[in-house]
């Protein structure tokens, strides 16, 4: 019987006994959200799961919680399952699945085709190929290929009942593949990003984070999880059309207006994101027949749920997740297979807890963006091409003993025609459940409807970005205030919705969001349900705690009884976060108009208005950019070399000192954030190159509103306007290669640039440089400076104490010029190169941003600390020390700093050395350098000397009456990891304690603010 049934007849809880192990079975969903508590339950792998062990090990899927590998792994591969590895895989995806599309064209008016086992061949070598880089080549081949046919056997004859030399000669067979897979990314054979070359790349120590067996059983695992999942969801999404003829008419719509009418279109990465109608069906296909059936949670400690089933440490309770997803709170007629569940209201008003096909908490599907990207890329492909005949009347099978599944599905195939496509999508707008397909939608709300935008930021993006959400608003006749979170703290919202941006920080809010975390956190309800919609913004560098803090606020004000406007967005900074900004406004708009507009009501911007409007543009020609990002002139006091640009190891320094204008003070640790210019060469170059006259003037003026809008206030010049308005240099994206691709004529070159935006690799190259690479790009003046990004501003450490220096602000600048990735020259970074030419008595334009509160504390001279740093790093430091200085002249307590600094040469940029040395001689700190081109007894890096003064350190950190907090500053890429990582080794050395128990004290000390970082990516 499928479980499913059985929960109905024997839940919500139930023991069971399937394969001949006795289980306790759960599917309310009460008792699963009380399963789900991660402080209370966790993953560990009952016997079905672990029988897979002899094959994977401890591979992710199959790891025993606290298993030390399994953390080191995840933190390897997540960055490949993030959106920009995903989207790296559309091609190879695109790849197999043309090979698909081959196999079945040619069955068309012969024969049926079998999906079951097509869509299984698909998943399979899109796992191979997109993954792994090897072509398992399956559509050549009647049954399985080779190495899918092996682990197919493998996992048949998995001990104890399969046979032992089975089990043995396919696992040799598996291993030597991945041996060969191993070395063919060794030796360059395949050059790919893929998950192999992730798992290879050696960390800090110079050796890959993964040892050989465990790299072998993460790619068994993948193979596995990877493609029995997918291989399931695909043909039985498509049998659930072809049962449900209007839902797959309205998804056939949706794909003809994206994709047009002919036959051979190849989808875009991002027109797959689009398909939201089909995204709904494939949700509710996993709804109703969620591949993964079940998982397993723990008990960490006796504890009672339901409030009065005891459940003892250890013990076991397995999730039925088909079961979950067929109770109460899903409405009538649960059977029915309905894609609307899926829109995005029902889904706010839905406890997010009743879905759960991937699982739940940290060890929940890492795939899943890979999944459901694969799957619709599938299904709007077929969907697209052919008309399905189920002439055999096909019936689900039963898979297993609890499960329905489509094996041995087969139907006939009939090509659609170009006349069909373009009926079909002219049908869609009556028809899409999409937002922005609606054609009447109201234009504006009823005047006054109030929306509060509330930022959670430190260095500003939010804090920009919710001025640019409240503009838009306004427009569309809301009635918009823009405040910190912090403001609103304690106070249920009162506008009739909510906009949040908000950042993170290690995973912890920023100082303006704490106190609404803390309330949020404690109260126990809102007034009513106030609607609110969060954008969060984040970087995936930051792996373990992308988006914690959005994604806490979302879930939490939902939990308190708040309705979603919008399920939450999410913005990669790393990545395309002006398109993420523009995609958020257009969905904010839509629903505010759908929801408070007045159809009948003119537009604000049609109602009668006066026939002329005067403006007075005054103040410099950067006005309006300057208000945008706060800034104000700051006077150069004095600029010299702290290491010269001749040197052969490494960049130019700078020491910069900037005198602060009236009104604006700063504490020491805070931020110096600068708008910069770009340098004339460069400016002359292209003006020069495209033959454009540098004295023109433009009027640019916005058609419509966007957040990539050039801040102007009037007309300027070729010359200022690629001088202060845009940056000239920073990678083209995807979407900008393929505008690009759009505007040419020429086939070999669209063709390149398509390549180049479907890529794995980011693009090298910028814009302009595209233009000179790809000359027979057709572009008009417009549509050139729509591809350049507006001018952003660059955050500098103050590398100067407050108590010392309280008017004048140091920086030290790491000076950006080396070879372009493009080959386009010399590389020179805007805002470093600026500032290493900035002369005294010049003034530049920046603002003072505040650090963390916790990172400026670290500046208190009585507190023990332990400094850590390397390069420019080292910056806010210097302003640690002064304080201390400042502290011990004035006779007060002060504990003298331990400070670790890591630098290539002590002849070549050991900067401030001399103050450094006379600071340690002083007792006010202990300097501690580690040289890496000049390593003494093995001390290469930072993380060698903080090692090798283990004790010391133990004696300051091991101690709580010390109360040491350690702050790490400089390169967040390499240096900070590594640095995590000696800290961690030192507890678990000193206390005994295991890897999982040494990380969760480091995340301790993390959300304690007792170890606390200000990095940057390189
Ligand atoms: C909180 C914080 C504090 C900071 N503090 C300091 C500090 O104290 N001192 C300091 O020097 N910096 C500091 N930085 C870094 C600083 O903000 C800038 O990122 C840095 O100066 C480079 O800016 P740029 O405008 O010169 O380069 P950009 O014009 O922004 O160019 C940098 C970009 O170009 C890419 N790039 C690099 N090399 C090449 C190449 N050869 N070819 C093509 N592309 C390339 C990089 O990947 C990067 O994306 C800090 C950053 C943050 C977030
Ligand atoms: C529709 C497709 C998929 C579904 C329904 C699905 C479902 C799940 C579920 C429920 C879990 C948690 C299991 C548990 O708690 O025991 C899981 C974990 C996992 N999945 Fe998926 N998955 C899918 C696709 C994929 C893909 C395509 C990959 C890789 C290419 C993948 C790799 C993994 C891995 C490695 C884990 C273990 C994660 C960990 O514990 O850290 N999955 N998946
Ligand atoms: C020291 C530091 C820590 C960060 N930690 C995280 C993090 O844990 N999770 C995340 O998604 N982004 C993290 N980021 C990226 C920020 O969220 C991103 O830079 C964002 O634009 C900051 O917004 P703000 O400028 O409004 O403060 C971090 C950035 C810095 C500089």
């Amino acid at each position: 019987m499928p479980s499913d049934l059985l929960a109905e007849r024997y839940g919500p809880l139930f023991y069971g006994e399937f394969s001949g192990a006795r289980r306790l079975y759960a599917c309310s969903l009460e008792l699963v959200d009380e399963l789900c508590d991660e402080e209370r339950f966790v993953k560990n792998p009952t016997k079905p799961l672990a029988r897979v062990r002899p094959l994977v090990g401890d591979g992710l899927f199959s790891a025993f919680h606290g298993e030390p590998n399994w953390q080191k792994a995840r933190d390897v591969l997540l960055p490949g399952f993030g959106f920009t590895g995903v989207r790296g895989y559309h091609a190879a995806m695109l790849d197999i699945n043309d090979r698909l599309v081959r196999k079945w064209d040619a069955t068309v008016g012969k024969s049926p085709v079998d999906v079951s086992m097509d869509l299984q061949k698909l998943a399979m070598d899109t796992v191979g190929f997109a993954l792994m880089g090897t072509q398992f080549d399956s559509f050549s081949y009647d049954g399985f290929a080779p190495i899918p046919e092996s682990f197919l056997a493998a996992s048949a004859a998995l001990p104890p009942e399969g046979d032992p030399r089975v089990f043995e000669r396919e696992r040799a067979r598996l291993y030597a593949f991945i041996d060969d897979l191993i070395e063919q990314h060794q030796n360059g054979v395949t050059a790919s990003d893929d998950l192999v070359t992730l798992m290879l790349a050696p960390g800090p120590e110079g050796q890959p984070a993964l040892d050989l067996q465990n790299t072998r059983n993460q790619i068994l695992t993948i193979l596995i999880a990877g493609q029995l999942t997918t291989s399931e969801l695909m043909p039985m999404a498509l049998f659930n059309l072809l049962r449900n003829p209007v839902v797959l008419h309205r998804i056939q719509a949706e794909v003809d207006a994206a994709f047009g009418t002919d036959d051979d279109r190849i989808p875009a990465f991002e027109e797959i994101g689009k398909l939201t109608y089909l995204r709904q069906a494939i949700d509710e296909s996993l709804r109703l027949s969620p591949p993964a059936a079940s998982f397993d949670r723990m008990a960490l400690a006796d504890t009672v749920i339901g409030g009065k089933y005891l459940i003892k440490e250890g013990e076991a309770v397995t999730v039925l997740v088909g079961a979950l997803h067929r109770q109460p709170q899903w409405g009538d007629n649960v059977e029915l297979f309905d894609p609307d569940r899926f829109a995005p209201e029902q889904v706010a008003n839905r406890p997010t807890g009743l879905f759960k096909p991937f699982g739940t908490g940290i060890r929940s599907c890492i795939g899943r963006q890979f999944a459901l990207h694969e799957a619709a890329l599938a299904l709007a492909r077929v969907v697209h091409r052919y008309r399905f005949l189920d002439s055999g009347n096909y019936v689900l099978k039963m898979g297993d003993k609890t499960k329905r599944q489509p094996f041995g599905f087969q139907i006939e195939l009939v090509r659609r025609t170009p006349a069909e496509r373009e009926h079909n999508s002219r049908a869609l707008p009556a028809q899409s459940a999409l937002p922005s397909a609606s054609a009447d939608r109201p234009m504006a709300v009823a005047a006054g409807t109030a929306v509060a935008v509330l930022h959670g930021s430190n260095l500003g993006t939010c804090r920009a970005l919710a001025k640019v959400f409240a503009e838009e608003l306004t427009d569309l006749g809301c009635t918009t205030t823009v405040g910190p979170l912090d403001s609103f703290a304690a106070t249920s919202p009162t506008a009739a919705v909510t906009v949040i941006v908000a950042s993170s920080y290690n995973g912890q809010p920023t100082d303006d969001a704490r106190e609404f975390l803390s309330w949020i956190t404690e109260s126990k309800g809102l007034d009513g349900s106030p609607l609110y919609a969060v954008f969060g913004v984040g970087d995936r560098n930051w792996v373990d705690t992308y988006q914690a803090v959005p994604r806490r606020v979302d879930e939490r004000l939902s939990e308190l009884g708040g309705q979603r406007l919008l399920p939450l967005a999410e913005a990669d900074t790393s990545s395309d976060l002006a398109g993420a900004v523009e995609e958020f406004t257009a969905a904010l708009t839509t629903a505010l108009a759908e929801r408070f507009g007045d159809a009948s009501a003119p537009a604000p911007r049609e109602t009668a208005e006066p026939l002329y409007s005067v403006r007075r543009v005054v103040g410099p020609v950067t006005s309006a950019i300057d208000a945008r990002f706060d800034v104000v002139p700051m006077m150069v006091l004095e600029n010299h070399e702290l290491v010269s640009a001749d040197n052969p190891l490494g960049q130019a320094k700078r020491h910069i000192r900037i005198s602060l204008p009236e009104g604006i003070d700063y504490h020491t640790g805070d931020h110096l954030t600068v708008l910069a210019d770009n340098p004339a060469e460069l400016v002359q170059l292209v003006l020069d190159h495209f033959h454009i006259d540098p004295d023109l003037r433009l009027s640019i003026n916005p058609r419509r509103k966007s957040s990539r809008l050039i801040a102007l206030d009037r007309e300027v010049t070729n010359r200022e306007l690629l001088t202060h308005f845009v940056e000239l240099r920073k990678p083209a994206t995807p979407n900008q290669l393929r505008q690009l691709a759009a505007s040419n004529p020429c086939p070999p070159e669209r063709e390149r640039l398509q390549r180049l935006a479907d890529g794995t690799e980011a693009s090298v190259l910028s814009p302009l440089e595209c233009l000179v690479e790809f000359p027979a790009c057709n572009i008009t003046g417009e549509q050139a400076i729509e591809l350049l990004e507006p001018m952003t501003p660059r955050h500098y450490s103050i590398a100067s104490s407050s108590r010392l220096y309280p008017r004048t602000v140091g920086l030290v600048v790491s000076v950006l010029a080396e070879p372009a990735r493009s080959g386009y020259g010399l590389f020179r970074g805007v805002a470093s190169n600026y500032l290493a030419n900035v002369q005294p008595g010049q003034h530049i334009r920046a603002r003072v941003d505040q650090a963390r509160q916790a990172f400026r504390s670290g500046a208190d001279p009585s507190k023990n600390v332990i400094l850590v740093s390397a390069g420019t790093g080292v910056a806010p430091f210097c302003g640690f020390l002064g304080d201390r200085f400042a502290a011990k002249q004035a006779g007060e307590p002060f504990a003298p700093a331990l400070c670790f600094f890591g630098v290539r040469h002590p002849d070549v940029d050991y900067i401030f050395r001399e103050q450094f040395e006379a600071a340690d001689s002083e007792g006010i700190v202990s300097m501690r350098p580690a040289f890496s081109r000049a390593p003494q007894e093995g001390i290469r890096y930072v993380q060698d000397r903080i090692a090798a003064s283990a004790d010391e350190i133990w004696e300051l950190i091991g101690d709580p009456d010390n109360d040491t907090h350690i702050y790490v500053c400089g390169d967040g890429a390499k240096m900070a990891p590594a640095v995590r990582q000696v800290f961690i080794d030192i507890y678990r050395s000193r206390t005994g304690a295991s890897e999982q128990q040494s990380r969760d004290w480091l995340i301790n000390e993390v959300t304690s603010d007792r170890y606390v970082e200000d990095v940057w990516a390189q």
